[in-house]
Formats: C-alpha cells, structure tokens, sequence
C-alpha cells in the first residue's frame, strides 16, 4: 500500500534516488532540504519541495505523514576532522530537532541515514552489526550519536526506527547521481580523469595489508541501497518482505553492502576498461583515517528486510556512475 512521507536531504545524491524510488513506487513525497550540498533539480518530478533546515521539520509534518526517511547530513569525512563543531551541530543538533518534531506531530516511523563510519577500524571483517563501534572521526562520531539518540526515542516513547549502515555508496539512477564540488569519492574522481578533466588519480597509499597494497572497499550500487529505504519503512507498514516486522518501540539496524571488496587499483582498473580511456595514476600518501580494508556482512538486511541486491558487478556501478557523468554531471540543467 502506499504512503505519505517525508524525505530530508531530497535533493542530495542518496536522498534524491531513494526519493526517486518512493515516487515511482506511488507514494506521496515532501523533500526538505536546505540546498547547502544538494540541487533543486535532484528532486524528483512528483515530489513536493520544501527549502528548509531539520528546524524546520516541525511546520511541514503533520499526523498525515506515515514516516520520515533522513538523509540531510554533512558527510565528509575530511571536512569533519577540521570543522567537528559543524558535524556535531547539524547532524546532531538537527536530528534532535526532526525527532522533537515527529513526536510532536504523531509520526511514528523513521528510517535512518548511518554509515560504516560507525565501526571505525575493523577488527574483523566482514562486519557485522555487532562489531566494537569506536569511530576515527567526527563524522562517524555523529552518526553514531544519532543513532544511540534514535534507539532512546524508540524505548521511550515508541518510535519505530530502522539506521541503515551504508558501506560506500557509488553509481547513479538515470539523472541522479553523485556530484560534490569538490569532488571527494574514489569512483566520480576516476571518472573526471576519465574525461580529461583531472590529469590523473592519486592513490592513497599502496603499503596497505591488501592484496595489491591499496584500501578495499565495499562499492554498493545506489539503486540496491534505494530499494533497501523502500524495504525498510515496508518493514514498519506492515508489507515487509522479509523475516522481521519492525514495530513501535524497536529500533533496527542493518549494514548495507554487496560483502564484495574491491581495491583501490581495480577500480581505477575497471574505470579504464568501462570507458575506454586512459587513467593516469599518481602515488600519494597514506590518506589520515583510512582503515585498509571495509567489507560489509548485509546478511541481517537480507533476512530482516528482504533485501536481495541486484547490480553487485564493479563493472555495472562503473557503468552507471559514467553514464550519469557523461550525461548530467556538471551541465546547468541539473542545478
Ligand atoms: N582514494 C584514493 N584517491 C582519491 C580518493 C580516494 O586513493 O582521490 C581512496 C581512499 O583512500 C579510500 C578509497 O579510495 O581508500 C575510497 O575512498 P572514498 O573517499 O571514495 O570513500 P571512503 O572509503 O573514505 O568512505 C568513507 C566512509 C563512508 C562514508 C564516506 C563519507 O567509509 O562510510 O567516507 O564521505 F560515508
């Protein structure tokens, strides 16, 4: 059955893509979004846009929303070690604000943005939702305050909640995709090489204890990750696929991740055969904060949502990501 709901940070590259999904899947949708990293024409066509701050949760929600999916965060890591004030005021301080705001309003149903970054340096891998959560950085610090902020409100007052832990999110959907200026993420700077738009990719340090001695990561295509959102808040409606039901007072969290690592050279590897072109690459230090290796288990997604992800081929993700960069990344239409 369908639903009303609010998604926060609409307009960013998650956000807009899970958004894209709920509209297309025939939900109603308000994107709020304060257009600080997100554009006004990420939000999908159907899709009703508010300008605004997490402060400004309380005058859009009403007892007519069915739940609130949240994405609007500061999320670079880099930027977090130098600006920490700004991590712990937004994505903290906001969520408390969105929170406050739900309750008011009688909405009873969240699904979460988190992120790996909440494990800090595994100690084993693949991770699970068990692993020691000991964040290297103020970013993942945040998340994970939101978080614990989150499994408070279900106990106390009734909250359903589901956090999804993303591994690194890549690729795009049709129009939506990744753009950050400056570009930060491995994929999208490859691609820029690609196109002759960067003279070449610095490797972050290639003395790593991997295979090929630079970092794996765990790429997920954002439409699997969408399709996971959709699950998710299915899971709290009572149209969940999977094995569990998410109700009122509980609070579950899921990693999400293809459980396939890939490093740093066979991205730029699989880049070069996707588009053809040459890529360049440059030896440069360790980067401050990179664990080695971040593979995720999403086997608890698999069985509590019924999540099956589809595109898990590095390939495919590359594809995708080019195909969007080539077409929409950097063109005025998209602003
Ligand atoms: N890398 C390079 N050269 C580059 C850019 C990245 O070698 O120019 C390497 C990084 O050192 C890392 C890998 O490519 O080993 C991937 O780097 P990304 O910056 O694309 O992503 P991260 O692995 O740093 O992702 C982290 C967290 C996520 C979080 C994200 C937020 O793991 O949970 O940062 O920006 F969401």
């Amino acid at each position: 059955h369908t639903g009303k709901y609010l998604v926060t940070g609409g307009a960013g590259y998650i956000g807009s893509v899970v958004a894209a999904h709920l509209v297309e899947a025939g939900h109603s949708v308000t994107v709020l979004d304060d257009l600080s990293t997100g554009f006004r024409g990420a939000v999908p066509e159907g899709a009703a846009f508010v300008e605004g701050r997490l402060q400004d949760a309380r005058r859009v929600l009403d007892s007519s929303y069915d739940g609130v999916l949240h994405f609007a965060a500061h999320s670079q890591v880099g930027e977090s070690v130098q600006d920490p004030g700004k991590y712990w005021r937004n994505n903290v301080g906001g969520s408390i604000e969105l929170l406050d705001a739900m309750r008011e309003a009688g909405v009873r149903r969240l699904v979460f943005s988190s992120t790996a970054a909440t494990y800090g340096e595994p100690l084993t891998t693949p991770i699970h939702e068990d692993a020691s959560e000991a964040p290297t950085n103020p970013y993942g610090a945040s998340k994970l305050a939101v978080d614990h902020m989150i499994g408070g409100e279900c106990r106390a007052h009734g909250l359903a909640a589901v956090s999804l832990r993303y591994f690194n999110v890549a690729g795009a959907y049709g129009r939506y995709g990744e753009r950050h200026d400056p570009e930060s993420h491995l994929i999208p700077i490859v691609l820029q090489v690609a196109q002759g738009r960067r003279d070449a990719v610095s490797v972050f340090g290639d003395d790593y204890p991997t295979p090929d001695g630079t970092c794996v990561r765990d790429y997920i295509h954002v439409a699997d990750l969408a399709e996971a959102h959709l699950l998710a808040m299915a899971a709290m409606t009572g149209g969940g696929e999977g094995a569990g039901e998410v109700a009122g007072g509980a609070h579950l969290i899921c990693n999400l991740g293809n459980g396939n690592g890939f490093s740093v050279r066979e991205v730029v590897e699989t880049v070069r055969k996707v588009t053809g072109h040459p890529v360049p690459e440059a030896a440069a230090p360790r980067r401050d904060g990179d664990p080695a290796q971040l593979v995720a288990s999403a086997e608890r997604a698999v069985k509590q949502l019924g999540w099956r992800p589809s595109r898990t081929d590095l390939a495919e993700i590359v594809q995708d990501a080019w195909d969007f960069t080539q077409r929409y990344a950097g063109t005025a239409g998209a602003e």
